[in-house]
């Protein structure tokens, strides 16, 4: 185990138990129906961070709940990965990803109407198990961001790049696509807490809240995951890297640079116009993007909103954290910004 996936494991401890079930109804989703493929799903080999069932589990148990989470928790956790799941499975297909997770994809070990198919298998069972447990609120939040992620997603391939360069764009993008599925998870657990508590009024300021957490948090990832693309190498990854460029995907580090110098810088240009990536033009890059402190300045931005995600949770919990859940959500907000080593920003740089 790395540092990383130690940190994890220790921001995880007070719902160990939980996702180790939440793991059992995964697989109990997808042995029969989908044999032979279960092992062949990279998703399913190797876990990932698990980021969104932990955080609709934290959302949980930081209410205050103890022993063991109800079917109903653990099976609407599962819901959110299974989710998840699905529209990696999706993504990589549209992405032409070959890897994800440190293993094939999906679609490169057989085909992509396969991939497609086991995406829309996943997908709707998600929304079934939802459908078991969740109140209509809940409900009508998990549907709302699935219609969004797959509008995101469409928005990336539909616009064109220099409407895709607008940095409002981008925010409107990711938004969708990442940010409100991070809000929908946390509702989802901690809805399942506050359900039949008294004071109607007050459990929906608190789910709202809820649903801000998880939104800035979400914003906050995909920056961070959309710098990784260009710092972090394939193999700390799991999946491609200096993909995003080169597929016409244009994220917040292009964004900055296009908006430091005067017109599009030679570099990016290439990128864009060749849809490849030599070694040289690659090191030019780079180089474009130290020279503009490109990188620090993406940071700074992604740090706002994991600023911000903390002000909520000490608006939810106040200054005491009694409750060991409450710290684990703090702690996976520095945890994602120093993931794989990414430099903690410059204060007031
Ligand atoms: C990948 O999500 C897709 C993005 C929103 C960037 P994760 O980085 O959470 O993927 P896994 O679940 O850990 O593999
Ligand atoms: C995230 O976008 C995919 C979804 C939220 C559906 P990316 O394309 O950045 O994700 P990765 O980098 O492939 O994991
Ligand atoms: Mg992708
Ligand atoms: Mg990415």
């Amino acid at each position: 185990m790395n540092a990383v996936t130690e940190r994890l494991t220790e921001i995880y401890k007070p719902i160990a138990a939980d996702l180790d079930a939440v793991a059992r109804k995964m697989m109990g989703v997808v042995a029969g129906a989908l044999e032979p493929f279960p092992r062949e799903i990279g998703a399913f080999r190797s876990l990932g961070k698990r980021l969104r069932p932990a955080i609709c589990l934290l959302a949980w148990r930081s209410e205050g709940i103890d022993g063991a989470a109800p079917p109903e928790v653990v099976d609407q956790a599962a819901a959110v990965e299974l989710m998840h799941i699905a529209t990696l499975i999706h993504d990589d297909v549209v992405d032409g990803a070959y890897q994800r997770r440190g293993h094939q994809t999906l679609h490169e070990l057989f085909t992509d109407k396969t991939a497609v198919l086991v995406g829309d298998y996943l997908y709707a069972t998600a929304i079934d198990i939802f459908n078991q447990h969740a109140g209509r609120p809940v409900l009508g939040a998990i549907t709302r961001t699935t219609v969004g992620m797959a509008h995101g997603e469409l928005m990336q391939v539909l616009l064109d790049p220099d409407c895709r360069s607008r940095r409002d764009v981008y925010l409107d993008i990711i938004s969708k696509k990442t940010a409100d599925f991070f809000g929908a998870a946390a509702v989802v657990g901690a809805s399942a807490a506050l359900t039949g508590r008294a004071g109607k009024n007050d459990q929906e300021d608190r789910l709202e809240l809820f649903r801000r957490f998880g939104w800035n948090f979400g914003m906050a990832f995909q920056m961070i995951d959309d710098i990784l693309d260009f710092t972090a190498s394939e193999d700390n990854l799991g999946k491609p890297v200096f993909q995003d460029l080169v597929d016409g995907r244009i994220t917040l580090p292009a964004i900055l640079l296009l908006e430091s110098g005067n017109g599009v810088p030679a570099t990016l240009r290439t990128v864009l116009d060749q849809k490849e990536l030599s070694q040289d033009i690659r090191a030019a890059l780079l180089e474009d993007l130290n020279r503009f402190d490109i990188i620090p300045k993406a940071i700074r931005t992604a740090e706002g909103y994991l600023s911000e995600a903390r002000e909520i949770l000490q608006a939810l919990f106040g200054s005491h954290r009694s409750v060991e859940a409450q710290q684990s959500l703090y702690s996976l907000c520095d945890y994602i910004l120093l993931q794989r080593g990414l430099p903690a920003p410059v204060a007031g740089g």
